[in-house]
């Protein structure tokens, strides 16, 4: 048994998903302890009413907040080489499809990916987790996406697989094999398409359990979308549930094939209309917004307001990628959040916990402090859940814990 004691602001709410509107109905309750059993949250309660059991160990937060562990659902946190080259071309007025249609952009990372050994993209992946966890991540989504070879997107997802075993944070795959047409197909999207879709390769992926999602990035230059529609389709046959970049730079429809599929979430959305809207809303996809992703291009936030005022579940994520979000921290993310899409910083946190878990399918046991939920914890070192936010970019996780240990400062 665990006891966390002298909690400053506990914040609580209900396991996702959360609808947009009660996505701001966060009790903080002030001056509690929590008990934990295991890896599961058994109590917590003002400090009077949760009895200490004997024999207990005590993790005093000294007057810290403790909000659950942060769920990272969209990240491309694996990969190989290094794009400030195009840091500084943007800056310098190119825009991001310019550069991928130069021979840049995902084509870059996966020249850098293709050489790469597996043992490469794990080593060189362990610190980036590590500084993530430190920030405060105890839960991520990581993509394939820069092999575009049959045998270079394996070679990433069995990277995955073995991270998720070397590292305390809780790793969930998707197979992003239609993140791009590689050059060697160029022009024929369709027969790469037929080669990455093939029966033998889910078979591989189911057989050595690499992945539960499959995603496509429905965009002017990558997929369009009955490209999209197929890659999903196929997905659904060999039982990997879909999720899609959509909406992020060219409106084409993507968020209505990501409902028309019952995709658990659409994610970007930057350029979602009303239709695209209505569509999520019917099928009940997760919205999946990142914030960082258009700070670090420079370009214009998804209308995160209107998601929430449509009374969508809107979840926050990183977007961890070398070439359109080099941002590791969802803590920094959830203050991107607050700042430009004007999330609160309640809704940001249910973002990022409650929702995000919602969309990898964890909300039943990740996400949210309640009985029974796995002890996926942050001890912060202030008082307040605004107050994290509201001091952008410092570090304030103080302690994390992970299935009811804890995994930061490592012991
Ligand atoms: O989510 N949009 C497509 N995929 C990534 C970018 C990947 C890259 O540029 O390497 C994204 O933004
Ligand atoms: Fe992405």
């Amino acid at each position: 048994m665990l006891l966390i004691d002298n909690i400053g602001e506990l914040a609580v709410y209900p396991p996702g998903p959360t609808p947009g509107r009660q996505m701001g109905d966060v009790t903080r309750l002030n001056g509690a302890r929590l008990l934990i059993h295991g890896q599961t949250i058994v109590g917590f309660g003002p400090a009077q009413e949760v009895a200490v059991p004997d024999g207990c160990a005590v993790l005093d937060a000294g007057g810290g907040c403790v909000v659950p562990g942060l769920v990272d659902c969209h990240t491309h946190a694996v990969f190989a080489g290094s794009r400030e080259t195009e840091f500084v071309q943007r800056i310098e007025g190119r825009t991001y499809l310019e550069i991928a249609e130069s021979g840049g952009g995902i084509r870059s990372t996966m020249r850098a990916v293709r050489q790469a050994s597996e043992d490469e993209l794990v080593q060189g992946a362990l610190p980036r987790l590590r500084r993530m966890l430190r920030s405060g991540t105890t839960t991520a989504e990581v993509k394939s996406g820069y092999g575009l070879t049959v045998d270079d997107e394996l070679k990433m997802l069995r990277a995955i697989k073995r991270l998720n075993a070397l590292q305390p944070i809780e790793l969930v795959a998707t197979y992003l094999a239609a993140h791009t047409v590689p050059p060697e197909f160029e022009g024929r999207a369709d027969a790469y398409l037929d080669m990455m879709l093939a029966d033998e390769v889910f078979e591989r992926i189911l057989q050595e359990g690499l992945a539960e999602f499959c995603d496509v990035f429905c965009e002017r230059g990558a997929f369009g979308v009955e490209q999209s529609r197929r890659v999903l389709e196929a997905a659904l046959r060999h039982g990997l549930r879909p999720r899609v970049h959509a909406d992020q730079i060219t409106q084409m429809g993507a968020s209505q094939l990501a409902a028309a599929v019952g995709a658990v979430s659409a994610d970007h959305l930057e350029t979602i209309d009303d239709a695209g809207i209505a569509a999520l809303k019917a099928a009940g996809t997760i919205a999946v917004l990142l914030p960082a992703c258009s700070f670090f291009l420079g370009v214009p936030q998804a209308p995160a307001r209107r998601l929430i005022e449509a009374n969508l579940p809107v979840a926050v994520a990183t977007d961890a990628n070398p070439g359109s979000s080099m941002v590791e921290s969802l803590a920094l993310t959830l203050s991107i959040a607050c700042t430009q899409m004007r999330l609160t910083p309640a809704e940001a946190l249910v973002a990022a916990t409650a929702n995000a878990a919602a969309a990898l399918d964890r909300h039943a046991r990740l996400g949210a402090i309640a009985p029974n939920m796995q002890a996926d914890l942050l001890v912060l070192d202030v008082p307040s859940l605004d107050q994290w936010l509201y001091h952008i970019g410092r570090p304030c996780v103080r302690t994390v814990i992970k299935r009811g240990r804890v995994a930061e400062p490592d012991r």
